[in-house]
């Protein structure tokens, strides 16, 4: 395969300045509900990265589980890589990929852990089979195997067995508080759209437009 080679011309759609709405969570929310009308696999699934303690960023993908409270939420392990990260520097982007309708929404903000009773009524949600697995799994340890993985999530099993599987003390959320925004979508001859939202004054955002 020659990567050098692989390209596409960016047709679909476009995006103007005065369509944006003024408010950038609306048009988050309009950008979401078309991925969704698409049937887009996994459209809440958003690239995380964060900065660790020497500097050096990290970006792994989670899954949008609200929109509220002027941020983004996701829920992980609160031991994990990315939550030691974000206890050192909560500072962080997310970016949305939806190749299929040429379109990228890039954020940044600080993030905040979301209260107890939030991950709570979220882990009541789940699967049981995911619920056991928050506990089984230490998430960005080194484990043997992945027999000593199953043998934890069987051992976790047995012990909640006829029971509810209450949400782990390592477990929990985090909102991220966006502080800017910036929607692309892609056109023709690579002169993309970028509306870019920063905060302006009296809780309002100020749209601009960025050279492609
Ligand atoms: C589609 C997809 C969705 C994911 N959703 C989550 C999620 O919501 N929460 C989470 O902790 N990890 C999720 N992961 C796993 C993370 O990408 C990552 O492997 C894990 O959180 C460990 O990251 P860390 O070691 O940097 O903390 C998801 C991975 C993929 C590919």
């Amino acid at each position: 395969m020659d990567l050098s080679e692989v390209r596409q011309d960016y047709k679909q759609q476009l995006f103007d300045i005065a369509d944006a709405d003024s408010d950038p969570f609306a048009q988050l929310q309009t950008w979401l509900q078309d991925a969704e009308k698409s049937e887009l696999p996994l459209h809440n699934a958003m690239s995380l990265a964060t900065v660790d303690q020497n500097g050096m960023p990290q970006a792994r993908v989670v899954l949008l589980k609200g929109v509220r409270g002027g941020g983004l939420d996701f829920y992980t392990n609160t031991d994990s890589a990315k939550a030691v990260d974000l206890q050192f520097e909560p500072r962080a982007s997310l970016l949305f990929f939806w190749p299929e309708l040429e379109r990228q929404i890039r954020i940044i903000g600080e993030c905040k852990p979301l209260c107890r009773e939030d991950v709570e009524r979220y882990h009541r949600t789940r699967p049981r089979n995911s619920q056991i697995s928050a506990w089984a799994s230490a998430q960005s340890k080194e484990v043997p195997n992945r027999e000593a993985l199953e043998q934890a999530w069987e051992r976790m099993n047995q012990e909640f067995q006829g029971k509810d599987v209450p949400a782990p003390p390592h477990w929990g959320g985090y909102r991220l508080i966006a502080k800017r925004f910036e929607f692309w979508q892609g056109r023709e001859s690579r002169l993309h759209d970028r509306i870019v939202y920063n905060p302006s004054e009296n809780d309002t955002w100020n749209k601009s437009r960025l050279s492609p």
